[in-house]
């Protein structure tokens, strides 16, 4: 299999896969909805310190790890004679595996979204039970995470690396400049200046141990790593790039991403829903922005331009995801890249209908008093990634 590897032609090739696969749902839903939950500035504050230090740090290693041994995380474990830490290579492997159904569960709800602003019902969506009604709809969930699952499988199966390239390079600098402009009109609608205050002045007294649990599980989601996605991608890219320099731009692009989402939605959600509205978690973003949009001339429009780019930008994210894991189980077990990944549609929709429906008719599952989406959300980021994080600090010393 080793001689199917491709390169990226150029330096600006990794970037662009690697930040298209960091940029995604964790920074634009995920991030601020977290910030707003756990003390604003302070988990900003938590959260820009340990990215700058260990996530680096991580970015590094794996990429350098992967570019060295040019395999996937099991076997680039394997190569290096880590016997002890053969769990490492595993976790890598299966963490992707079980963030892809949830991740699709978002990006459904993320495509209804952007259904009803094309149909011109965007005024429906400022309701305030709107989305809780939606999400515990029996059938709606379910039906939008099967779209979203199905698009992602069309382009992997497709392989079309290049065109998504291509198209990032536009997208992404337009979803910059949308951030900002609503970003600025948020901040001059009356209320927001406290919200500002609240974002990105830390106060120390909201501070806890689980301020650093969220922001480090955020760190591992948002920059994609302790799930070998840069495993493969450094295994692809040539050996006479800058590495450091390109990791510290794909680093950089990913947490002012996620710092103009958060400025984009804190203050606006104390200009318009209220300072309760914080404590709203999974559903911040699609509460609040209908709002904020419904406010604007040609806020419908606009609104419509949003919801594509987020969905653009979750599906650069699942492609690499799935992308990652069709890789391993095609390497593992010597299957072709068709049956590799019918195999993991299969999980993502066996996995995600039910994480999908776990908001109404199966509300009553609830792991740790957690719905199953949060769940998942938990298990993989707060408690998998962090030991796979640890194995592969260990594989470096
Ligand atoms: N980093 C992506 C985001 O911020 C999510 C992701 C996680 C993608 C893990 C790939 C691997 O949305």
């Amino acid at each position: 299999m080793e001689k199917k590897r491709t390169q990226f032609s150029s330096k600006i090739g990794f970037i662009l896969a690697a930040a298209g696969s960091a940029v995604g749902l964790g920074n634009i839903w995920r991030f601020p909805y977290l910030a707003a939950k756990y003390g604003g500035g302070t988990f900003l504050f938590t959260y820009v310190i340990l990215a700058l230090t260990v996530g680096f740090a991580l970015l590094v290693s794996e990429t350098a790890l992967g570019r060295k041994t040019g395999n996937n995380p099991i076997k680039a474990y394997k190569i290096l004679g880590a016997k002890k830490l053969k769990i490492g290579g595993w976790l890598n492997s299966i963490i992707p595996m079980l963030i892809v159904p949830y991740y699709c569960v978002v990006g459904g709800w993320v495509c209804k979204y952007l259904f009803e602003y094309l149909r011109g019902s965007s005024q429906i969506l400022t309701q305030d039970t709107y989305f809780s009604n939606f999400i515990a709809n029996p059938i709606s969930p379910a039906f939008w995470l099967v779209v979203f699952a199905v698009l992602t499988f069309i382009v992997v199966i497709k392989g079309v690396e290049k065109g998504i390239e291509k198209v990032s390079k536009i997208l992404m600098p337009i979803l910059v400049v949308i951030a900002i402009f609503i970003s600025i009109y948020g901040l001059m609608t009356p209320g927001a200046i406290e919200g500002l205050k609240y974002y990105i002045i830390p106060d120390f007294s909201k501070f806890s141990i689980m301020t650093v649990i969220a922001a480090m599980g955020q760190m591992f989601y948002s920059l994609s790593i302790g799930m070998g996605i840069l495993f493969t991608y450094g295994s692809y890219m040539k050996k006479v790039v800058d590495m450091e320099k390109a990791i510290s731009q794909v680093e950089i692009m990913d947490t002012l991403i996620a710092f103009l989402a958060g400025l984009m939605i804190i203050p606006a959600v104390f200009a318009f829903s209220g300072k309760d509205s914080l404590n709203a978690g999974a559903s911040l973003m699609f509460i609040t922005m209908p709002k904020v949009f419904n406010s604007l001339q040609l806020g419908g429009f606009i609104g419509g331009v949003f919801f594509l780019l987020v969905l653009f930008a979750a599906l650069t994210s699942a492609i690499s995801l799935m992308e990652c894991s069709v890789a391993t189980l095609m390497e593992q077990f010597h299957i072709s890249r068709k049956k590799a990944a019918l195999a993991m549609i299969i999980e993502m929709l066996a996995l995600g209908i039910p994480i999908s429906l776990g908001y109404g008719v199966l509300g009553w599952i609830q792991p740790l008093g957690m719905t199953l989406l949060d769940f998942f959300d938990f298990v993989t980021n707060s408690c998998m990634m962090p030991i796979s994080a640890l194995c592969t600090a260990l594989l470096i010393i």
